[in-house]
């Protein structure tokens, strides 16, 4: 899963956001519930010093402050209790304090005197060197003309510990809930996304061969139906245009035949007419020349559209491709003795495909040719036929000029040269490896190239074998 996806970045909107208001309610819960239990023991420390105050301190007058001190020992028993009690007078004379608690939590010796005060009850948190505060309720009382301070108070203890554990609660449960809601939304957002690869993978299949297929369309009644109708309306128009601009040139090819049959033959019975001067015959010789030309590029452009078309194969036969090779090759030795290059054919033992043999014929002619067109004087073209991996591997190696490197993506276009000046090799159209490709991709076979500038061309064309 990529940062950038779509599933990575709602999953994990999903659980930060989740964590944060989990941790913000838990936070304010925390606080209130701190406030609230603190609230209570001050409140329940309140009511007992008032207790002391209103039975025992009130009347010290006449019980004197010994016999105080001696009953709020005896019936509170702070020690055991874990509580502060201390009763001070006005001048800040100590009545009673308690001793040190079985807890060890605090010591009372230790505690502070009071801060000055208005009022007749009070409450404070006193903070202890080590551990929890001690939460203090004073209320006043008078006795004989005398004011005494009563203080009780507890230890904080219960209230952090309370505290302690819910954030450990908080601490273990958050990541918990987290995972669980960060892998249910995964699981939700990839099914809801599902879709998405799958239309993906089919629009990766489709080419302009293939443009009649259409994407899956998910019956989800959402976005992604939407998208999905509407990119197979655009695969549609699409498909409209090619098969529009292929009837163009299957039609502009078509139309082009008859009156250039038409030229040549004029031309040639001008040729040959008797009394027709010596220059006059060369002109028109060249004129022959260019409309010969003209018709090969349309015979080819008419080849093309109709392998594009996917015309019925003419002939679908078993056969054997080292045969078809080395008769090819045969025929065509005239040429590559012209210009004194020797061609050699490694084709001896059978290897049989099944296809449209005119066709393969036509691969072989044009691999063939291009290998003695463009190599140079003396040089030597090699064919090789052979099966390998079950399939049947025809190769053709030159000693020629070989292609750079940049313009090999290119060398299948329709109309592509190399030498665009036509300077050398002014005779090509630059159809040659486009039919080539076409009548590969119709016998369900490929073709691929391997190249060296100024050493050589290898053109491996790959037919699956006959059964
Ligand atoms: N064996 C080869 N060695 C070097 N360059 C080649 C070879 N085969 C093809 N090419 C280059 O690829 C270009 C395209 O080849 P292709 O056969 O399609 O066209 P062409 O030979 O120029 O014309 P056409 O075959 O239509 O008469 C050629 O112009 C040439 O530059
Ligand atoms: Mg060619």
């Amino acid at each position: 899963m990529t940062v950038r996806s779509i599933r990575f970045r709602l999953t994990a909107w999903y659980a930060g956001l989740l964590s944060v208001v989990i941790i913000a309610l838990g936070a304010l819960l925390f606080f209130h519930i701190k406030s609230y239990l603190e609230d209570t023991l001050l409140e329940t420390q309140a009511r007992r010093a008032r207790q002391i105050s209103d039975t025992l301190v009130t009347n010290a007058g006449k019980t004197g402050e010994a016999y105080v001190a001696r009953e709020v020992a005896a019936l509170y028993d702070p020690e055991k209790s874990d509580r502060f009690i201390r009763i001070t007078s006005r001048d800040g004379r100590l009545v009673y304090r308690s001793g040190v608690p079985v807890s060890q939590a605090f010591d009372p010796a230790a505690v502070p005197a009071a801060p000055p005060s208005q009022l007749e009850e009070f409450t404070r948190k006193q903070p202890i060197a080590a551990g929890p505060a001690l939460l203090i309720a004073a209320v006043r009382a008078g006795a004989g003309g005398t004011s005494y301070l009563v203080e009780v108070g507890t230890s904080a203890a219960p209230v952090e510990t309370m505290f302690h554990h819910l954030l450990l609660l908080l601490g273990l449960g958050l990541p918990i809930v987290a995972a669980l809601a960060a892998s249910g939304g995964y699981i939700l957002i990839r099914r809801t996304l599902r879709p998405v690869d799958e239309i993906a993978g089919k629009a990766e299949q489709i080419t302009q061969h293939n443009l009649g297929e259409r994407l899956p369309v998910p019956a989800t009644g959402d976005e992604l139906e939407s998208l999905s109708v509407a990119l197979n309306r655009m695969i549609t128009r699409l498909d409209d245009a090619f098969l529009n601009s292929k009837r163009f040139v299957a039609d502009a090819s078509h139309e082009l035949r008859t009156p250039l049959t038409i030229l040549r033959g004029e031309l040639e019975s001008m040729v040959q007419e008797d009394g027709v001067p010596g220059p006059q015959r060369e002109r028109i010789g060249g004129l022959l020349e260019e409309v010969e030309r003209l018709s090969m590029i349309v015979e080819r452009l008419f080849a093309l559209s109709r392998l594009d078309a996917g015309e019925a194969q003419s002939e679908w036969v078993r056969f054997d491709l080292a045969e078809l090779v080395a008769t090819t090759a045969g025929q065509m030795t005239l040429l590559a003795e012209d210009r004194r290059i020797a061609v050699t054919c490694d084709a001896g033992s059978p290897v049989m495909v099944q296809g449209d043999r005119s066709r393969l014929k036509q691969v072989v002619v044009n691999l063939l040719d291009n290998a003695i067109k463009y190599t140079p004087e003396g040089g030597a073209v090699r064919l090789r036929v052979f099966a390998a991996q079950g399939l049947a591997v025809l190769e053709v190696i030159d000693t020629g000029v070989g292609i750079p490197p940049e313009d090999l993506p290119r060398i299948f276009h329709r109309f592509f040269r190399v030498d665009r000046t036509r300077s050398q090799h002014p005779e090509g159209a630059g159809l040659g490896l486009a039919i080539v490709e076409s009548i590969c991709n119709a016998n369900r076979g490929e073709v691929e190239v391997e190249s060296v500038p100024n050493k050589g061309s290898c053109f491996r064309v790959k037919l699956p074998l006959a059964a």
